[in-house]
């Protein structure tokens, strides 16, 4: 191997934390490579019942180590707290280890992304308002603070002198809000580094050298496709790749070592926060689904916009990301569905449209146009090989399959880490 990128393949929340938390049983490395804190990845594992946000869903292994990529933006008392939920299972984390490249998110990045979403009134993004955007603007725009400058003071306060100016005035000027202490946020923001000084290194070499000695390497994706800042439904989108190519940029683990990517959907689709949903049912199946599910966010608790799978979508997230395999999740949610519809194409305007449009004011008009499957009544959840699931079930992976143009080669069924099987052959 190996390394191996898992990827959201829809609007984030695909289960992607389940599918990691399983395959990282094989794996040397766990390596988060895009997002901070938005992230909400839900594990159940005989630790218990896990939502992290920001450390890598393999840490509930001791002899797997877990890496938070230079792609990734930290808010540390996001991190820490985390840390000490985790010591209060028992889990110790001493496999953790964060990039000194990676942004910080600061105080004023979170309260940025607040006023903007308020300002933004109507056309609000629907963030999770935990600074991420923001943060990312700070990178581009090479004024943020890495977590490696929290450990050198007068660096750190340099630097922060001057982006302090720039943000109190924003803060006061155009959101007519009190200015931060730029003391205080030192303060803070000191303590933090001295707290995170054992986990912050260059964790370049460190990849470099599990991949030289042929270590198992895992790339832990955040959000979905379709929240991707290029090809997503923009402005509705995140700020950074959740692609495989961001898996690349947000490690430094070069495109050409990466062998398999693997999209993770789930048979349904979700969308949290705004923006359009061709396939969304705001009526009685959509509640349904959102109920049996438990499609409640793990981040913000929002209700979760529940809807038919659309593999236009699915189609541009599969050539977008290169996949070469489908981890398809929450199979058993379909349990019982007389008919499941799959979302082929979309009408605009009287004009039939095969591809996912570029332009959001375009989705906002796509018509989904539905192929319906007949349903199962059987029970899925502890099914272990894909030939014991009900034909119709079959049917339904297979079509998934043709449609998106790619494999189905994983099969999640259930919250539980043990809830998955490997689809050698979808005859
Ligand atoms: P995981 O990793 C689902 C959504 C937000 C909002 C948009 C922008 O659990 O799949 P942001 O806070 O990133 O600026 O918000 O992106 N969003 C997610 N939706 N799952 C996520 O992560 C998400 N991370 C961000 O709801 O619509
Ligand atoms: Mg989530």
């Amino acid at each position: 191997m190996s390394v191996i990128a898992l990827v959201g393949g829809q609007w984030g929340d695909e289960g992607k934390g389940k599918v990691i938390d399983s395959l990282a049983a094989q794996a040397d490395l766990v390596v988060r490579f895009a997002g901070g804190d938005n992230a909400g990845h839900t594990t159940v594992n005989p630790h218990g019942t896990f939502k992290l946000h920001l450390i890598p869903s393999g840490i509930f292994y001791d002899n797997v180590k877990c890496v938070v990529g230079n792609g990734v933006v930290v808010n540390p008392g996001v991190l820490l707290r985390e840390l000490a939920e985790l010591r209060e299972y028992d889990i110790k984390a001493d496999n953790l280890v964060v990039s000194d490249r990676a942004h910080v998110i600061m105080p004023y990045h979170t309260l940025l992304d607040g006023l903007e979403e308020e300002r933004r009134g109507s056309g609000a993004i629907g963030t999770t308002k935990r600074g991420i955007g923001p943060a990312f603007v700070d990178k581009v725009a090479r004024t943020g603070i890495r977590a490696g400058d929290l450990l050198d003071a007068e660096l750190f306060r340099s630097r922060l002198d001057i982006v302090m100016e720039q943000k109190n005035a924003l803060l006061t000027s155009l959101y007519h809000h009190p200015a931060l202490s730029v003391d205080e946020v030192f303060e803070q923001y000191l303590d933090y580094g001295k707290q995170m000084r054992p986990y912050i290194v260059d964790t370049l070499p460190l990849l470099h050298a599990a991949m030289e000695r042929g270590d198992r390497i895992l790339l832990e994706g955040a959000q979905g496709a379709l929240l991707d800042t290029d090809f997503g439904s923009y402005p509705f989108v995140t700020s950074s790749s959740p692609l495989s190519g961001g898996a690349t940029i947000g490690t430094g683990i070069g495109p050409t070592h990466i062998e398999k990517v693997i999209g993770v959907f789930k048979v349904y689709a979700t969308r949290v926060g705004g923006g359009p949903m061709p396939t969304e049912l705001e009526d009685e199946t959509g509640n349904f689904i959102r109920e049996k599910a438990g499609e409640y966010g793990a981040t913000t608790g929002r209700a979760r916009r529940c809807g038919w799978f659309d593999a236009v979508a699915g189609r541009m997230s599969v050539q977008i990301n290169g996949m070469t395999d489908i981890a398809l999740t929450h199979l058993d949610i379909f349990d019982g569905f007389s008919s499941i519809k799959v979302c082929t194409g979309y009408r605009v305007n009287g004009k039939n449209l095969a591809s996912f449009p570029s332009r959001v004011e375009v989705l906002e008009q796509c018509e989904p146009i539905y192929e319906e499957f007949p349903g199962w009544d059987e029970c899925t959840e502890d099914i272990e090989d894909f030939s014991l699931l009900p034909p119709n079930a079959k049917d339904y992976i297979r079509a998934i399959t043709r449609l998106v143009g790619c494999p189905v080669t994983l099969l999640s069924m259930g919250p539980k880490r043990e809830q998955m099987i490997e689809v050698k052959s979808l005859d």
